[in-house]
């Protein structure tokens, strides 16, 4: 069913709201007595970065929070995901609280909830202190009492003002980028790393959200990133590297989180490099959560390649629109990702918490305006997949657009604008782009804006 068709509609309840991480748009890393992430390391690690762009300044957020907190009310959001620095927290990235870290936090939530806005931070979104990558990060086991205890003091500090928590950002992400392939820090490319770092991702969700139970009052869960895969062709060994590519990316975190079991691909792809896992950790991983926060990109139509080691996939170009990521625009996708997770997870209260689109940005017309029609595009044609996924019966709760502001798009620097307000880097100043200005709309009709050209 395609999402033109039918009439745009969401629950009166629904929330809106944008999203941002820390390291991509607070700047200041080091002030207050905040210690050094990984992302801090890996930024000054030679042709690492494009440009050899830092999050040294990044959008300055960490100075102009309340300038931005205006700029959510201006647009009307109801709901604002951020992340917050573990080692803003804890410098060494356990032991020690450096309450100026922590009064950060405070004070933005103080602020968005003066604004009535909600805030729904993160606790992990990729910047590892970088004292605990030189104990092993990811890899050593003790990771996941580290991120409990972490997470304990969070819950401390703000849990009487927040009301809805994420553990992990897109734990696959760290795995991929930062253990198998090498992209994004930490930077390494191990085969045997890659299911430790994941598993260890897991076991530190599972540990958060059992602590939440003992010291929280509202709701929690863990945001994963979905890229539904589309087989190239019926061969038997086309469909065999799709359900390869869906158990690696889709599949290897939702499976243990809601059936306390790794998908069998797994086993396959990774061969000797495969742990058996012990059933207690598994266990601990399939802890209830209270919502799940998907973000959707994109999808891919793979195919097999006996040569792309290990998982044996390539994707297969279409003929459609791409974004400045490389990523194919395909609406339908969104549906069918929520439609798969209410079929296969018992659908379960879902948010989506990112979703959005880097394409270059014409300057600015004279009248100020930032014309941005192919993000326009996107996001309409986006958030009518999700009016479809509710019309199917998922119980989609909010949509959080992908990005606040044009930020550090991680290896890739300030060359790739996902924002729906622009930044320009040299001033600071913001501008709300088209697609800022039609999201406002989408927000004060609640979608209904949608329906009309
Ligand atoms: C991440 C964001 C990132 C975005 C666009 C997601 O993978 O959570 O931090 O900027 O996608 O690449």
């Amino acid at each position: 069913m395609s999402g033109t068709s039918q009439r745009v509609q969401f629950p009166a309840d629904f929330l809106w709201g944008a999203a941002t991480s820390a390291y991509q748009i607070e700047g200041s890393p080091l002030a207050d007595g905040a210690g050094p992430s990984i992302w801090q390391r890996f930024t000054r690690t030679p042709g690492m970065m494009a440009n050899g762009d830092t999050g040294d300044v990044a959008c300055d957020h960490y100075r102009r929070w309340k300038d931005d907190v205006a700029l959510m009310k201006h647009l009307g959001l109801k709901a604002y995901r951020f992340s917050i620095a573990w080692a803003r927290v804890l410098p060494e990235g356990r032991g020690r609280v450096n309450d100026r870290g922590l009064d950060f936090y405070s004070r933005l939530v103080d602020e968005l909830l003066r604004n009535d806005i909600m805030p729904l931070p993160t606790l992990f979104h990729w910047d590892l202190p970088a004292m605990l990558d030189d104990r092993g990060g990811w890899l050593n086991p003790d990771v996941a009492s580290w991120f409990a205890d972490y997470a304990n003091i969070m819950y401390a500090k703000l849990d009487d003002r927040v009301q809805q928590w994420a553990t992990l950002n897109e734990p696959w992400v760290v795995t991929d980028g930062g253990y198998l392939h090498g992209a994004l820090a930490p930077g390494h490319r191990s085969k045997y790393e890659a299911p430790i770092a994941s598993h260890n991702l897991l076991r530190a969700h599972g540990t958060a959200v059992q602590a939440y139970r003992a010291n929280g009052k509202h709701r929690i869960g863990i945001v994963v990133n979905i890229e539904p895969k589309y087989a190239a062709s019926q061969s038997a060994e086309d469909l065999a590297a799709v359900k390869r590519a869906d158990a690696y990316m889709n599949r290897q975190y939702l499976d243990p989180v809601f059936l306390g079991a790794y998908p069998d691909e797994l086993q396959d792809i990774f061969d000797d490099a495969w742990p058996s896992w012990p059933a207690a950790d598994l266990a601990l991983i399939k802890q209830p959560i209270d919502w799940l926060g998907v973000n959707y990109y994109t999808r891919n139509v793979t195919r097999f390649d006996a040569n792309n080691y290990p998982l044996r996939v390539a994707s297969v170009k279409q003929d459609a629109t791409y974004t400045e990521t490389g990523w194919e625009v395909f609406a339908q996708g969104l549906t069918d990702t929520l439609t798969w997770i209410k079929q296969r997870y018992g659908n379960p209260p879902v948010y989506v918490t990112e979703n959005g689109a880097a394409f270059y940005d014409p300057p600015q017309a004279d009248d100020g305006v930032i014309d941005d029609p192919l993000r326009v595009n996107y996001f309409r044609k986006h958030l009518a997949a999700v009016s479809d996924a509710i019309g199917q019966g998922c119980d989609v709760r909010g949509y959080m657009a992908w990005s606040l502001l044009d930020n550090l798009e991680w290896s890739l620097g300030f060359s790739k604008r996902f924002g729906i307000v622009h930044v320009d880097f040299a001033t600071q100043q913001r501008t709300i782009k088209a697609s800022g200005k039609l999201y406002a709309n989408v927000i004060a009709s609640n979608g209904d804006v949608l329906n009309h050209a």
